[in-house]
């Protein structure tokens, strides 16, 4: 059976919690080999990749995003939902709340963010000016109106490259430059999705404000247990917009 949807679950979300995971498969291609879960949901499959590996062991920086989107779409997968954990950098927008993220600004430093990286074989520069899918975009933002659950619908995202987290400098910076949240992985995930023609948009759940917009440093704790908090909903959500995917 072909996977119409794939979600690609982000730190905090390795699989879905109220579907059931029928089977588990290392998917190879040309990039390299992805370890894919399949639940069923309404008789249908949904692929389910952890972006960061089952036990969270893949680093930001080392995430093979080409292996990924391409093990999606030779699924059959023709949309995808990414999640994500996000710092804010809105004091208005606080830990525990979504974003539906809307654009994106890339600080990240040495990832390969295309599947044009040989010479001789013809490459497109992609518009990204819109780097997100419109239409799935006003899916999930119709099912969560439908499930009554608050979603800001545009964002800006900033990417670092990580792992470690920002200075109090480079927090500030990215609030003058009109980032909304931050976090270490929807760049390049996005841009190869698009270079692939799927549809793709992302859910990103604040965990926590950006480092020194209060008191204290950020924990994985703190984001793990922010994120906790939020997978209910996260999940209705998703599964909501799956609904209007498959109807
Ligand atoms: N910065 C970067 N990535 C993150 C953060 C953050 O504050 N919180 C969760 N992921």
């Amino acid at each position: 059976m072909r996977a119409r949807v794939g979600v690609i679950g982000g730190t905090g979300y390795y699989k879905f919690k109220t579907v059931p995971t029928i089977r588990e498969e290392e998917v190879d291609n040309q990039y390299g080999r992805v370890h894919v879960l399949f639940a069923e949901y309404k008789g249908r499959e949904i692929a389910f990749v952890p972006r960061h590996g089952l036990g969270h062991t893949i680093p930001p920086h080392k995430i093979n995003h080409r292996a990924n989107i391409q093990a999606l779409k030779d699924l059959g997968a023709e949309s995808i939902l990414a999640t994500a954990a996000v710092g804010s950098l809105r004091k208005m927008v606080p830990p525990g709340e979504l974003v539906l993220l809307s654009q994106f600004i890339d600080m990240t430093k040495r990832r390969i963010g295309t599947f044009y990286d040989e010479e001789g074989v013809p490459f497109k520069h992609l518009d990204v000016t819109e780097p997100f899918s419109e239409p799935l975009r006003e899916r999930v933002l119709r099912a969560a109106t439908a499930q009554g659950i608050h979603i800001h619908p545009y964002g800006t995202y900033v990417a670092f490259e990580g792992p470690r987290l920002e200075t109090a400098a480079e927090i500030s910076m990215m609030q003058i430059l009109g980032g909304d949240v931050v976090g270490m992985t929807i760049v390049p995930e996005v841009v190869l999705a698009r270079e692939a023609d799927l549809s793709y948009a992302a859910i990103a759940v604040i965990t926590n404000y950006g480092a020194g917009m209060v008191p204290g440093g950020i924990s994985k704790d703190m984001v793990r247990g922010t994120f906790a908090a939020a997978t209910n909903t996260l999940e209705r959500l998703l599964l909501a917009t799956i609904d209007l995917l498959l109807e």
